[in-house]
């Protein structure tokens, strides 16, 4: 038979899965994949099942129901402070995912390149491999991943098109600075590039830091595209509903490949989601207060543990270094095996570094875990890892 595209020779289970298939077959802790296993807040459930039993089961319009995107408008202008004034700059779309793909194919033609930062998203990464985007990626490094602008300048070639900026960031949690966004757009300018934006992750700050979105920096709105979504911030990551907001000169031809594509995110559920923005900010402090919390429990136990532990400032995954316990455990020569181990002595699931780096070597000391869990099964999670690693 004839061969299938090419595009997808290069595809295989991410490690993040195969993880997860072993942990749940040897009735493990799951902290490798991004998943909040907290439930979804009950104003968003009725909303839906309110929309199902009224029958709102038709498509809606291909950049999401008017109240949602209205919604989304007067949200992305006061917490994110953007400049946009219609809701004819939002589109809501299927999952953050869906609007970067939408984003990327109506922005870029394959031959363009886009600059990330490592270590980065491997779904950013292979989502532009998939549609021929070329990548060039800049380093950042421990103690606090501080961005280096004239790295990202040097790495600025005649095809770049666009930057990509992940913040609060996965997998380190790294919140890029107001500084650091303003001499980015000074890049943007000189270049004359557009950058692409996921926030996700917006609500989750530590420390008392601030998230700064670029698109409300002065220079920054006509060439950003700003995405972000609902499944973090209200535990909905099967829901499938995201967003991006940005000038109409970029997200119309969005909402056009949108339309192609998904044809419209899931309707029901976007009126259920569209209650979240009833919901009052307690809800958002509530939020941080346990996040803070959790990731106080898990860094605690993993230094306890021996692990080498630089704390997240935002978002709710740790990038821990487990080449201490080298010394004094046999299995952790590299980290896919490391994480295999990790399983076989803890019962704990992590993701291997190198899923977040161009060159696997890079990440070959480093784990991923995530703090996105109930209280009680966190507990667990770091009563376990004390216990395997007691030093
Ligand atoms: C940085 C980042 N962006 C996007 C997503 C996926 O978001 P969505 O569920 O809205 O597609 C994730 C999920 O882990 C993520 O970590």
């Amino acid at each position: 038979m004839k061969s299938l595209a090419r595009r997808t020779s290069a595809l295989a289970q991410s490690d993040i899965r195969a993880i997860s298939h072993l942990i749940r077959s040897t009735g493990g802790i799951n902290l490798g994949q991004g998943i909040c296993d907290m439930p979804t807040p009950a104003p968003i459930k009725a909303g839906a099942h309110a929309a199902i039993d009224e029958d709102c089961s038709i498509y809606s319009h291909y950049a999401g129901i008017e109240p949602l995107r209205e919604a989304i408008l007067e949200k992305a202008q006061r917490y994110n402070r953007i400049p946009a004034t219609s809701p004819e700059e939002v589109v809501v779309s299927v999952g953050s995912t869906g609007a970067f793909v939408a984003a990327m194919l109506s922005l870029f033609d394959p031959g363009d390149e886009v600059i990330l930062v490592e270590p980065y998203y491997g779904y950013h990464r292979n989502l532009l491999d998939l549609l021929g985007i070329g990548v060039r990626t800049v380093t950042t490094t421990l103690p606090d991943w501080a961005i280096d602008l004239d790295a990202i300048e040097a790495a600025v070639g005649p095809h770049t098109k666009a930057i990509l900026v992940n913040t609060p960031g996965n997998p380190n949690g790294k919140v890029w600075t107001r500084e650091e966004l303003v001499s980015l757009v000074d890049i943007l300018e000189r270049h004359d590039l557009y950058a692409l934006t996921d926030e996700i992750y917006e609500y989750m700050l530590y420390d008392g830091r601030e998230h700064v979105s670029l698109a409300a920096l002065p220079g920054a709105w006509d060439r950003t595209i700003t995405i972000s979504g609902f499944s973090k911030t209200y535990n909905m990551t099967g829901w499938r509903l995201g967003y991006a907001v940005g000038p109409e000169r970029l997200v119309a031809p969005m909402g056009l490949v949108n339309d192609l594509i998904y044809i419209c995110a899931p309707v029901p559920l976007q009126h259920g989601v569209a209650e979240a923005f009833a919901m009052d900010d307690g809800y958002f402090e509530r939020m941080q207060a346990d996040y803070a919390r959790k990731r106080t429990m898990l860094c605690t136990a993993l230094q306890d543990a021996g692990f080498g532990v630089p704390w997240p400032q935002g978002a709710y995954y740790v990038l821990a270094d487990y080449a201490p316990l080298r010394t004094r455990h046999a299995g952790y020569d590299d980290d896919r095996q490391a994480a295999m181990s990790l399983v076989r002595d803890a019962g704990i699931g992590a993701v291997a570094g190198r899923s977040f780096f161009e060159n696997p070597a890079d990440g070959s000391h480093l784990l991923r875990f995530c703090f996105a869990k109930e209280f009680p099964v966190l507990e667990e999670a770091c009563d376990r890892l004390r216990s395997a690693f007691a030093r």
